[in-house]
């Protein structure tokens, strides 16, 4: 891989993306990892993120310079440009002179690496306060910008490169051809991780980790069990049993939509639970959000083992019951859960963070390095009708987590009722694409006064969350027409009887996450 090393900034999560976007395999990793831990993974070159500190600051994160000499190349991005050029012996100081937000550089086009087939003035995305006065020795200068006379350096020997600046965003005109270009010339990768060479990587692991063994894949009807499902089908073909848990958290009519379209268009073998009592008694009288998604996390377990004791067929011919379980776990369920490497618990992901200790399934997750977008391009890769591949995201608790109190029978009807019609109004208005995914969340504990027909209400609101996003690490509230709202505000209060007042969450993530709970 293509490891990013973490100083602290909000955006090595981003440069891990443009690097996948350049189709080479990318991960993050924090700053604290030893220089043998990231060598033990092989990286075919090594990124240093940008960062809050100045490099001289007291507890500022360091840079051993063993990683400059292994041999790996490395890009370092602003402080991890500013890093390198301390560690390589030359001078960083605080100038005085900031730059902050686009600046217009000249690079060197002949000779460089990194510039090769790129206009000599560009537009660069800055942030930083300190600079780089001095370059390190054998290191080629091949940009400045008005406040910093050292803003790239370049050593094709060493196959050591850095820029002052941020290429992984936007605003940098030629971020990502710079990147592309340190990561073919410089550090002379193939570049071809795509969808189908995914497809063929996983299905030889799967291949490899189950081998003629029977699989069962807890199926939701989403995009990411319904990708995971299609890929390990294509591996092992009718080794592998699909368990759709109707757990009573769903939306309106989706059980029926699952078992229409997905076996319609796999003919994978397909089997439904009805596990609704079983999950609405686990919940009942739970109001904690972790309790709950612990809790329904656990009872997901139980029905997969309930099934593949009883429905599978119990025992193999080596007389032990199923043990694989195919689960489409994402990137991001694995960094929210704080399983990413140093990185905090957000919340449970009901399939990572939830899990109950005494699992028994051996997982088989082969989406779990991915982003959702990248399923969606291996999901079409692998003929997922695009019906499927193009749902909006829900999460496996489902509307649990939706009803802000207690989960029970009435809040579940009134909360399906409400969000029929929000989804109804939404794709009705052509939204639907542009709309990431619309939590509707009942606030169920909550009152408030209102007057309908001449008569006092007392009911509850329901809130409206509508997101745009590009993989839900980060999002930011949609800007619905207010005449979508207000036609979904009207239907909302005239049909739904339990509720008098709807209400928008104009909240980004950060600070807000997308669910509520
Ligand atoms: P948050 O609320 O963390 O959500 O901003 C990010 C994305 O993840 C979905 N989500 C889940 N998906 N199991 C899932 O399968 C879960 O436990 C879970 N929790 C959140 C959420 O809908 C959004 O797309």
């Amino acid at each position: 891989p293509v490891l990013v090393v973490d100083y602290g900034a909000q955006y090595a999560q981003l440069i891990a993306r443009r690097v996948r976007e350049a189709n080479a395999f990318s991960e993050v990793v924090p700053h604290t990892t030893p220089v043998a831990d990231l060598l033990a993974r092989d990286p075919g070159a090594i990124i240093l993120s940008g960062g809050p500190s100045s490099v001289y600051a007291e507890g500022a994160p360091g840079l051993d310079p063993a990683l400059l000499e292994a041999g790996v190349p490395v890009f370092g991005m602003c402080y991890g440009f500013q890093a390198m050029a301390q560690a390589l012996g030359g001078t960083v100081e605080r100038t005085g002179l900031r730059e902050y937000g686009s600046t217009p550089a000249n690079v060197r086009e002949g000779g460089s690496t990194l510039f090769k087939g790129q206009p000599e003035e560009q537009s660069v995305w800055m942030s930083h306060g300190d600079a780089v006065t001095k370059a390190p020795e054998r290191m080629q200068v091949t940009a400045d910008t008005p406040n910093a006379p050292v803003a790239a350096f370049e050593d094709d020997e060493r196959r050591l490169y850095g820029v002052q600046w941020h290429p992984e965003v936007m605003h940098s005109t030629f971020g990502q051809r710079v990147l592309e270009n340190f990561l073919r010339d410089g550090a002379g990768l193939a570049c071809d991780w795509t969808p189908a060479s995914i497809v063929t990587e996983q299905v030889e692991r799967i291949r490899a980790q189950v081998g003629d063994a029977r699989v069962i894949c807890g199926l939701s009807g989403g995009v990411d069990s319904s990708v995971a499902a299609a890929l390990v089908q294509k591996a092992v073909g009718d080794q592998l049993t699909c368990v759709f848990v109707d757990h009573g958290l769903l939306r309106q009519g989706e059980a029926e939509q699952v078992e229409e379209d997905f076996v319609q268009a796999t003919g994978v073998d397909l089997v439904t639970v009805d596990a609704a009592e079983q999950f609405l008694t686990a919940l009942a009288g739970v109001s904690d959000p972790e309790t709950k998604r612990k809790i329904i996390g656990r009872e997901f377990i139980r029905c997969f083992e309930q099934a593949a004791r009883d429905i599978v067929g119990g025992a193999q011919a080596d007389g032990h019951p199923v043990r694989f379980l195919v689960q489409g776990t994402l990137y991001p369920d694995v960094v929210e859960s704080g399983g990413g490497s140093g990185t905090a618990n957000i919340k449970s992901h009901h399939n990572v963070g939830g899990l109950p200790d005494d699992l028994q399934f051996t997982l088989v997750e082969p989406l779990r390095d991915l982003f959702k977008d990248e399923v969606r391009q291996v999901g079409l890769e692998l003929g997922v009708p695009e019906g499927i591949v193009w749902r909006q995201p829900f999460p496996g608790p489902g509307l649990g987590i939706r009803i802000i109190g207690e989960v029970t029978a009435d809040r579940l009807a009134t909360l399906r009722a409400a969000d029929a019609i929000v989804r109804a109004e939404l794709t009705e208005a052509g939204l639907d694409r542009e709309i990431w995914q619309c939590p509707v969340v009942l606030l169920a504990d909550i009152r408030s006064v209102g007057v309908q027909g001449d008569g006092r209400t007392y009911g509850h609101p329901i809130v409206l969350r509508p997101v745009s996003s590009e993989d839900a690490m980060t999002a930011d509230w949609t800007r619905v027409p207010f005449d979508v709202l207000a036609g979904i505000s009207t239907r909302i209060t005239n049909e739904v009887p339990e509720v008098n007042r709807v209400v928008l969450d104009v909240t980004s993530k950060p600070p807000g996450t997308i669910e509520w709970e």
